[in-house]
C-alpha cells in the first residue's frame, strides 16, 4: 500500500510546474487529486494522470469558497498556486501588489478557512512558499513579501488547526526546472550553467522532486512536523554568496 492510498487532496495549479510534480507524485502515492487551475488548456493533462480537473482563478474569492463547498472528503490540501511579479521597486504598481497578494496570500488563508472544517483528525495542510522568503533580491518585493506571509501564516495555522488533528506545513522550493524555466534556460546561452552553478548540488531540483516532498508532508511519515518550513532548494539559499 502506497503512503496516501484512500486519502483525497485538494491541489491548486496542478496544472503545470510544481503543482504537475505533486500531482503526480500524489497519485503515484495512492491520492485522489482534485486540482484547481485557472487555465482550460491544462484539463485534459491533469485527467490524464488521473486527476480532477476544476477550473477556478485562486485569486477569486467568491468562485474559490464556492468550488471549496463542493469538494465532500479532504484529507489534504496543498496550496501551490502562485504567479511571479519581479521589476524594479519605482515600476511596482498598485494592481501588481494586489494581484500578488489574492493569488499567493488570501487564496491560502481562504482555502484553509474553507477546507479545514472538512478535514478529518489526521489531516494535513502544505503550503508552497519560497526559499525568497529566506533570501531575496532587488525587485522582487512584492512577492517575496507574499511568501514570508505563508511561512508565517502557516506557523499560526498550525496551532489554529492542531487541537482538530490537522497539521500544517510551509515547502519552499528554490528554482525548480518547470516548463517556463526550461524554456528561459534554452532561450538563453550559457543560462542553464548560471542556474547549475547557484546550487550546491550542481542542479536546480526537478519537479518531481518538489512533488516528493509535498508527498513526504501530507503523509503520516511526517507526523512529527507542524507549523514547519521545508525549503527544497538544493542548498541555493545555504550559500554564503559574499564569501564564495
Ligand atoms: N518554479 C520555481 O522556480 C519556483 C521557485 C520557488 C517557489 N515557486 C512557487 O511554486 C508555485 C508554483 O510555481 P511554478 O513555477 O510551478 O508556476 P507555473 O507558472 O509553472 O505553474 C503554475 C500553475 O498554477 C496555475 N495558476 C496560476 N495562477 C492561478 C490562479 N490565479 N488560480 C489557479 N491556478 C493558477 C497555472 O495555470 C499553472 O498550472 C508558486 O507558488 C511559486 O511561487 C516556484
Amino acid at each position: 500500500m502506497s503512503c496516501l492510498t484512500g486519502k483525497s487532496i485538494v491541489l491548486t495549479g496542478g496544472g503545470a510546474g510544481i503543482g504537475f510534480g505533486i500531482l503526480r507524485q500524489c497519485i503515484a502515492a495512492g491520492a485522489e487529486v482534485t486540482v484547481f487551475d485557472v487555465n482550460p488548456e491544462h484539463a485534459a493533462r491533469v485527467g490524464a494522470e488521473g486527476g480532477h480537473f476544476v477550473q477556478l482563478d485562486v485569486g477569486d474569492p467568491l468562485a474559490l469558497q464556492s468550488a471549496a463547498q463542493q469538494i465532500s472528503k479532504c484529507d489534504g490540501l496543498v496550496n501551490n498556486a502562485g504567479i511571479t511579479i519581479q521589476k524594479p521597486l519605482s515600476h511596482l504598481t498598485l494592481a501588481d501588489m494586489e494581484l500578488l497578494w489574492a493569488v499567493n496570500q488570501r487564496a491560502v488563508l481562504l482555502l484553509c478557512q474553507a477546507l479545514a472544517p472538512k478535514m478529518a483528525e489526521g489531516g494535513a495542510i502544505v503550503n508552497v512558499a519560497s526559499n525568497h522568503a529566506k533570501a531575496s533580491a532587488a525587485g522582487y518585493e512584492a512577492y517575496a513579501g507574499t511568501k514570508g506571509a505563508i511561512v508565517a501564516m502557516t506557523r499560526a495555522l498550525a496551532w489554529s488547526l492542531g487541537p482538530q488533528g490537522i497539521r500544517v506545513n510551509a515547502l519552499a522550493p528554490g528554482l525548480t526546472m518547470t516548463e517556463t524555466v526550461q524554456r528561459a534556460a534554452d532561450a538563453t546561452p550559457g543560462l542553464s550553467d548560471t542556474f547549475d552553478a547557484w546550487h550546491a548540488s550542481g542542479t536546480p531540483a526537478s519537479v518531481d522532486e518538489i512533488g516528493k516532498v509535498a508527498v513526504y508532508l501530507l503523509s503520516d511519515a511526517s507526523a512529527a512536523l507542524t507549523g514547519s518550513e521545508i525549503i527544497a532548494d538544493h542548498g541555493m539559499s545555504a550559500r554564503l554568496g559574499a564569501l564564495t
